[in-house]
């Protein structure tokens, strides 16, 4: 199994490309199923989920090709089978994606049941209410969720909870429904606007996406369309840390500053100094960071999936923070690892309290998911010695090209077998 070694001190300094959101390329992805005609998207980062969603789409039929720069052709045609598997969904609970335009545009859907992972149990309750409530029929049976529908029933939907993927999916499967359909409390994350930015292209009619009403007026058709998908903000979060934890000066391009504000506002707060133009951002943090509280909510408040890379730079800060994680039970994994490496944490339930301490020191590490393995090797990149973190299969599930745009800036990370 591949691992990288991080020979840790080295301060980062320079400049580095941000790659298109993970989070938006997948749902996006997802939604050319609805569609018979060509797709083409941009700015699709290189990354393994993505790759199981074109495996994915080649096992529904869908005929995909890949090109220099970045972009995806996609040809949806009509599609032969319906299923995604559970060999699939195993490895990426986003494969939920395609139940919504699946049920959409053929009246049919067998998506595996994700099951537990590694953050908790992460259940899809609210999808499969809110399909139901659009008239879809679903049975649970054998571990799959079995939808069958005629033409779905625009509705009233009001979220329990609010859900990233369900908002997603619950969009995507309202497009073709008879009338009207709302969504209340409905996710306000910047992919679930860029995915109705793409559906609206499509000739979808999307209102309010981005706030925490959306309004879908069922159409009966949806026709080709061309889209570049928006830059992660959690990418981009997660450089800015390793700038602010390496006391570097560090400058992303082709970012969203918009995105990213409930996390600047904590780096401020670690007494970096940020300067951000319309599709730039540069952190310059001159000594050792201050603590930060962290309390994690949806947007726009701070993301859960920069967590472990606040909870690694507070190792190493001035001062005691706490960290509370309000959106996944059990997303602590690398708070362990990080104790191995010398951080003082302690855990009371759903909060962790760190006590910043001068050094961390190498330790063999283990990443327990794709979050908590960017936490590992911010920290290995100011621990003494070498730090090896092993199970970076996680890594590459959301970060394109890691160790060479770390070592762009000045990192020693190397995969190691
Ligand atoms: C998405 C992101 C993930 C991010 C998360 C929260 C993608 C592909 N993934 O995941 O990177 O960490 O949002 O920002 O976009 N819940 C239910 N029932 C449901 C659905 C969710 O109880 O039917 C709960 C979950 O257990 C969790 C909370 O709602 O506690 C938020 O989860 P959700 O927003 O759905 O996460 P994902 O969409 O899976």
């Amino acid at each position: 199994m591949e691992k990288l070694a991080i020979t840790g001190g080295r301060r980062l300094e320079g400049e580095v490309r941000i790659s298109g959101a993970k989070n938006a390329a997948l749902p996006i992805l997802a939604a050319s199923l609805l569609t018979d005609e060509q797709v083409t998207l941009g700015n699709v980062p290189h990354l393994r989920d993505i790759t199981t969603t074109i495996e994915l789409l080649g096992r529904l039929g869908v005929r995909v090709t890949l090109h220099e720069g970045l972009r995806i052709e996609v040809e949806p045609g009509q599609i032969t089978h319906y299923e995604a598997p559970y060999d699939l969904v195993k490895t990426m609970r986003a494969s939920i994606l395609v139940l919504g335009p699946l049920v959409a545009r053929y009246g049919r859907a067998d998506v595996s049941l994700p099951g537990g992972c590694a953050i908790g149990a992460r259940p899809v309750d609210l999808h499969v209410a809110g399909l139901r409530a659009l008239g879809a029929q679903i049975d649970i049976e054998d571990g799959y969720i079995r939808a069958r529908a005629e033409r779905l029933k625009g509705t009233h939907l009001l979220l329990d909870k609010v859900t990233v993927t369900g908002t997603e999916n619950l969009m995507m499967a309202a497009v073709f429904a008879d009338g009207e359909t709302v969504i209340e409390n409905a996710a306000r994350e910047p992919e679930v606007a860029d995915l109705a930015d793409f559906l609206n292209k499509m000739g979808a009619r999307i209102r309010g996406a981005g706030s925490n009403r959306i309004v879908i007026e069922g159409v009966r058709r949806l026709h080709g369309a061309e889209h570049d998908v928006q830059p992660d903000r959690i990418e981009a979060g997660t450089f800015l840390v390793a700038g602010a934890i390496t006391g570097g000066h560090v400058r992303l391009r082709h970012a969203c500053p918009d995105h990213l504000e409930a996390i600047l506002s904590k780096l401020r707060d670690t007494g970096a100094v940020i300067a951000t133009g319309t599709d730039w951002v540069e952190i310059d943090m001159k000594g050792r960071p201050a603590s930060v509280d962290i309390s994690t909510v949806p947007y726009p408040g701070f993301p859960t999936d920069m967590q472990a890379q606040f909870a690694a730079l507070n190792c190493i800060a001035g001062g005691v923070a706490t960290i509370s994680e309000n959106v996944f039970e059990n997303r602590y994994m690398h708070m362990l690892e990080l104790q191995r490496m010398g951080a003082n944490i302690r855990l009371q339930g759903h909060t962790a309290v760190i006590q910043g301490v001068d050094r961390l020191t190498a330790a063999p590490v283990m990443a327990t998911d794709l979050r908590a393995s960017a936490g590992l090797v911010l920290a290995g990149l100011v621990a003494d010695g070498v730090t090896v973190v092993d199970r970076i299969y996680h890594i590459d599930r959301g970060y394109e090209c890691i160790e060479e745009k770390l070592n762009q800036l000045g990192a020693s990370i190397h995969r190691v077998a």
